[in-house]
């Protein structure tokens, strides 16, 4: 997730370019850069790290021009660098992005077959050629951006310049959000309200597959075939600081309706969707590291560890491979049986974790290959390990994890379908089936968040007591675990989780009215065990709360509190399960009054021991 700005009209453009960036940079924050018309010509700003960097770069230089275009990237395709930063340039022709473009390969080898160079590792860089190219065949500005935009695929959200047309910005949206803003004499687009609302509350939020001709008085809208729309802004009554988080509360609320999002761009570009095969080359797993595989060993911390877990009952049934799962931080001081046949998979979402990164320093001392899934492009743990499969959750700020947590899960399927095809262990039609359920997961997501207020309901029930426990058998038993640690993190509340089979071995005994039990008991091969533990909790007059499948109906007759989820194969249900936790969690915590993106004594990364 990028963010992009774009300004044209009567104010000098770099101040509110730069404004408009740093009220973006929640949404990625390696490098930054600014492109200004000046009437000197073009001059173009880029830096790796934030935009106090950008801003320091820039601020002794007089970059006078009312026309510009700004970028903050989280990078997907090239490491942070200066320049790999936007804007990109090509000849007349200059470019900022937010997206994926899913076939730049193909098309940056056509480009360079007719003469074109490329100076970044960036898919975005081959936007800027395409649209030059054209122009050089004799469109016009307007065209030849048209042209080009269709010969895309994938997610884009553009801000484009023609230095030979000083009077105009192009702003083209496709799958990765874009607001056009109408002010007096002045117009401005951006990724996102925040960088507009200072100027303007008269917005539209761009359509997708929609390019909008900017000047500084007139907005003209057409599809991409050019077929002019009528441009209908409306008021908005809302502020910037409300803005920056979307009209969401906190930023965990915004990340947790963010999902369905994340997962579909973790899963971009790695589906075939024609063949439903999956394409894990970046992570450049050699057929001998697979040939002579043993062992799989996740390390990881907190929520991370969690999705480590899950990854253990997903990856023994897909593949048969054995995997176990260690605390990254229990890891690094014990003697670790790790050979060369082992590969360690490291998860952070920062990449930054401390005893993660000693735990796969160690594991690599002993021979073992490492491949880490990272939400943070280029962080120490990605730089460090010989394998890298970014989930592309974008900026997660909230303390607590959640986008990151159900991105981990959609990498480890991908994962799991990858190595087992390649294999043998996994039937073709088999995978065709995994593929399917994965696919389906983000449209099942968002009839859950449809049902926010359900658990805000429960939430408000029991939101004065003061210890939970959550219990989970099989794959739902690291949800429960995830849960617990969410409601824990966020409320200050004690809350334990604890395989459901465990409880007559010792926390039967803690069973009261005073501690409410929350059972993931969806629809499985453990159903009737888990139904058995639920009546066993209610023969103590227990305070049940279960999240259940949808047939899931007994279920509910013995909770007191029921939330039903979407029937999917059991081994899939976490992503689904773990979000009316999210909720939950997040809601008692509103209610408690608790500083819920900042809890007190955490921090979004431990990068010390
Ligand atoms: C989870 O909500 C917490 N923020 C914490 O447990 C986190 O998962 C853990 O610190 C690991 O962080 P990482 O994924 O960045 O390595």
């Amino acid at each position: 997730m990028c963010g992009i700005v774009g300004y044209i009209g009567k104010r000098h453009a770099l101040p509110i370019i730069l404004d408009g960036l740093k009220r973006l940079e929640y949404r990625g924050y390696d490098s930054s850069g600014v492109a200004i018309l000046t009437d000197k010509g073009l001059s173009i700003k880029r830096k790796k790290g934030k935009i106090k960097d950008l801003i320091e770069l820039v601020e002794h230089e007089s970059i006078d021009g009312t026309t510009g275009l700004g970028h903050t990237r989280w990078a997907t395709h090239g490491k942070p660098s200066d320049e790999n930063a936007h804007p990109h340039r090509a000849g007349d022709v200059v470019v900022v992005h937010n997206g994926i473009i899913e076939n730049y390969t193909e098309l940056r080898s056509a480009l360079k077959g007719r003469g074109h160079h490329f100076k970044s590792e960036t898919d975005t860089e081959i936007i800027a050629h395409l649209i030059e190219d054209h122009i050089k065949s004799g469109e016009s500005f307007e065209q030849a951006v048209l042209s080009a935009v269709n010969q895309l695929k994938g997610s884009f959200a553009l801000g484009i310049m023609h230095i030979k047309t000083p009077d105009k910005l192009i702003a083209v949206r496709e799958s990765s959000p874009l607001v056009l803003g109408f002010g007096n004499s002045e117009n401005i687009f951006a990724s996102d309200m925040p960088a507009i609302l200072p100027y303007t509350n008269k917005m539209l939020f761009m359509n997708d597959g929609t390019m909008a001709v900017v000047t500084a008085d007139v907005v003209q809208l057409t599809d991409f075939s050019g077929k002019k729309l009528a441009a209908q802004p409306k008021q908005f009554d809302i502020s910037p600081a409300m803005a920056e988080k979307g009209g969401y509360k906190h930023f965990m609320q915004k990340e947790i309706f963010e999902q369905p999002h994340a997962i579909t761009d973790t899963m971009r570009d790695r589906i075939l969707f024609d063949t439903k095969e999956v394409n894990l080359a970046e992570a450049r797993i050699e057929e001998k590291l697979l040939n002579s595989l043993k062992r799989i060993n996740f390390v990881a911390c907190g929520t991370s560890y969690h999705a480590g877990l899950a990854g253990k009952y997903i990856i023994e049934e897909m593949t048969g491979i054995p995997v176990d799962v260690d605390v990254a931080s229990e890891f690094r001081y014990r003697s670790p049986l790790v050979e060369k046949e082992t590969l360690t998979i490291a998860i952070s979402q920062s990449g930054e974790t401390a005893d993660t990164i000693a735990a796969i320093r160690l594991a690599k001392k002993h021979g073992s290959s490492v491949l880490s899934i990272c939400n943070v492009m280029d962080s120490t743990i990605a730089r460090e390990s010989d394998h890298v499969l970014y989930t592309h959750a974008g900026p997660e700020i909230s303390v607590a994890s959640t986008k990151a947590f159900t991105s981990q899960l959609t990498s480890i399927y991908l994962l799991a379908i990858h190595i087992g095809r390649r294999l043998n262990r996994i039937p073709k039609q088999q995978a065709i089936k995994y593929v399917d359920t994965l696919i389906a997961i983000p449209s099942m997501l968002d009839n859950i968040l449809k049902q926010e207020d359900t658990l805000a309901g429960i939430a408000k029930e029991y939101s004065k007591h003061s210890d939970f426990l959550y219990l989970g058998r099989g794959i739902s038993y690291p949800v429960a675990l995830e849960g617990a640690l969410k409601l824990k993190e966020i409320s200050y509340i004690h809350a334990e989780g604890y395989p459901a089979g465990e409880i007559k071995h010792g926390p039967i005994a803690l069973v009261s009215p005073d501690m409410p039990v929350v059972f993931v008991a969806v629809k499985g091969r453990v159903y009737e065990k888990i139904k058995n533990n639920i009546e066993e909790v209610k023969a103590r007059d227990g305070k049940i709360i279960s999240i259940t499948t949808v047939d899931g109906e007994e279920i509910q007759k013995l909770s007191d509190a029921s939330f039903f989820i979407p029937e999917t194969d059991e081994m899939f249900t976490p992503i689904l399960s773990v979000v009316p936790l999210q909720l939950f969690a997040y809601h008692i915590a509103v209610l408690n009054g608790t500083d819920v993106d900042q809890p007190k004594n955490l921090a979004k990364s431990v990068t010390v021991e």
